[in-house]
């Protein structure tokens, strides 16, 4: 075997994060934890820098990088601060293979970077794409790096698209791409129940384990509409190709559909580091710590269709990905905003959607042709989003 690679991980203490390092760690003769990065957890963070012994690694304020710097042995990790920071991991000449995993809008500059020095990508950080899906596709074909999905759904999809599959549906015969959805924790609870639930109600998935913002995305299903956006840049699907099938059991991954009725779909436990390990071994298939899938105790498999009404955010997707342009990251940003109240107890859970739409609303979308242009429009939402706020809070 080859040497092995160098890992820069994103965004390390979070579950992908973690995640990732739990798979790495089985295959140290594959993998060398080159970087990590965190934001707020310092001491998880210097935990992980003491086992896995990084070249570096990122905090986001000078003040962490000191007290991190003291807590490790001299000499073996060099401690770097925010954006810069994170940029110079990201596109390191060391460094082959990056895992985005920062949640949000903050992992667009160094998602970019990595694929700008055309490394190996494993995309987990799905709002970078949704923010800035020509400008990120284009980096990636220009500088010829290698993206490989994260999100269960698009590394299934991936796994069941044919081997010459360069980026582009069209003379692949397939028909559709079947994006399926477990309807989060709220998928039966009567709608007038919703007005009530609590951020840590919306944050107990039935059967992922997840950050409190994926969480969230997923109890209203705008998880689901951002993955719509990412389906159509990681694959050239067209909107009227994407669909999104309820399946409460989270077994069946997602799908496709060819011309002549196959449906090839991917099967296994809900464990992200299966997607995890099929993106850092790619072509080859290693071990993830994943129990066999046991079909006999699961017994069978649901599908329903999405419902529109109870989950507005769905619609809300497929009108961003048709208004194209700005629209894509105006949504994201509202997103981000209206779920950070939601989690600080400052807006119902069913006003989650309703900024975000009034937000869209407001700001007509316009042409992407440059990242100053994605982060304009991100800065512009968020503005709105904050005003858009100030109507719907739960004063205390
Ligand atoms: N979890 C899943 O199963 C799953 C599945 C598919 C896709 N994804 C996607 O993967 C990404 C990560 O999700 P997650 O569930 O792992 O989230 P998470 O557990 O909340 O972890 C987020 C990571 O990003 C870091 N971070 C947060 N804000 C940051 C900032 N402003 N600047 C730099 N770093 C920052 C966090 O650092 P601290 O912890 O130190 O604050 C943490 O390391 C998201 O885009 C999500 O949509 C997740």
């Amino acid at each position: 075997m080859s040497a092995a690679q160098n890992l820069c991980v994103l965004g390390a203490t979070g579950s992908i994060g973690l995640n990732t390092l739990d798979v790495a760690a089985r295959h140290p003769q594959r993998f060398r934890i080159f970087a990590l990065s965190a934001n707020e957890r310092m001491d998880e963070l210097a935990q992980l820098c003491l086992r896995h012994r990084p070249r570096y690694a990122v905090v986001a304020q000078a003040a962490q990088a000191d007290t991190l710097a003291r807590r490790l042995a001299p000499g073996l990790t060099e401690v770097l601060v925010g954006q810069q920071g994170l940029e110079h991991i990201a596109a390191h000449a060391q460094t082959d293979c990056v895992m985005a995993a920062i949640v949000g809008a903050a992992g667009l500059v160094p998602t970019l970077a990595a694929a700008r020095a055309g490394k190996k990508l494993l995309l987990a950080n799905k709002e970078a794409l949704v923010m800035a899906g020509p400008i990120f596709m284009e980096a990636v074909r220009t500088h010829h790096a290698t993206l490989l999905p994260i999100d269960s759904e698009h590394n299934a999809v991936f796994q069941c698209l044919p081997d010459s599959f360069a980026g582009d549906l069209r003379g692949h015969g397939v028909r559709r791409v079947l994006l399926t959805a477990s309807g989060g924790p709220f998928r039966d609870v009567a709608l007038e129940r919703l007005r009530h639930v609590t951020p840590d109600e919306a944050c107990a998935h039935p059967n992922w384990t997840m950050g409190r913002k994926i969480s969230v995305d997923s109890a209203t299903m705008m998880n689901k509409a951002l993955e719509i956006i990412e389906a159509h840049w990681l694959f050239g699907a067209a909107p009227e190709q994407i669909e999104v099938v309820v399946h409460p059991q989270s077994v069946v991954h997602s799908m496709v559909e060819y011309a002549d009725g196959s449906v090839i779909a991917q099967l296994g436990n809900p464990d992200m580091r299966t997607p995890i390990a099929h993106a850092l071994a790619y072509p080859e298939r290693i071990e993830a710590g994943v129990g066999a899938l046991d079909l006999f105790r699961i017994g069978r498999l649901d599908f329903t269709a999405p419902d529109f009404t109870r989950f507005p955010a769905l619609r809300l997707g497929y009108r961003a990905l048709r208004e194209g342009g700005t629209s894509p990251a105006t949504l994201n940003a509202a997103n981000e905003i209206a779920v950070a109240a939601f989690l600080q107890g400052r807006l119902p859970f069913l006003a989650i959607t309703a900024v975000i739409e009034a937000v869209m609303d407001a700001l007509p979308p316009h042409q992407l042709a440059s990242l100053d242009d994605v982060l304009g429009a991100d800065a512009a939402a968020r503005r709105q989003a904050e005003r858009q706020l100030e109507t719907m809070t739960v004063k205390p």
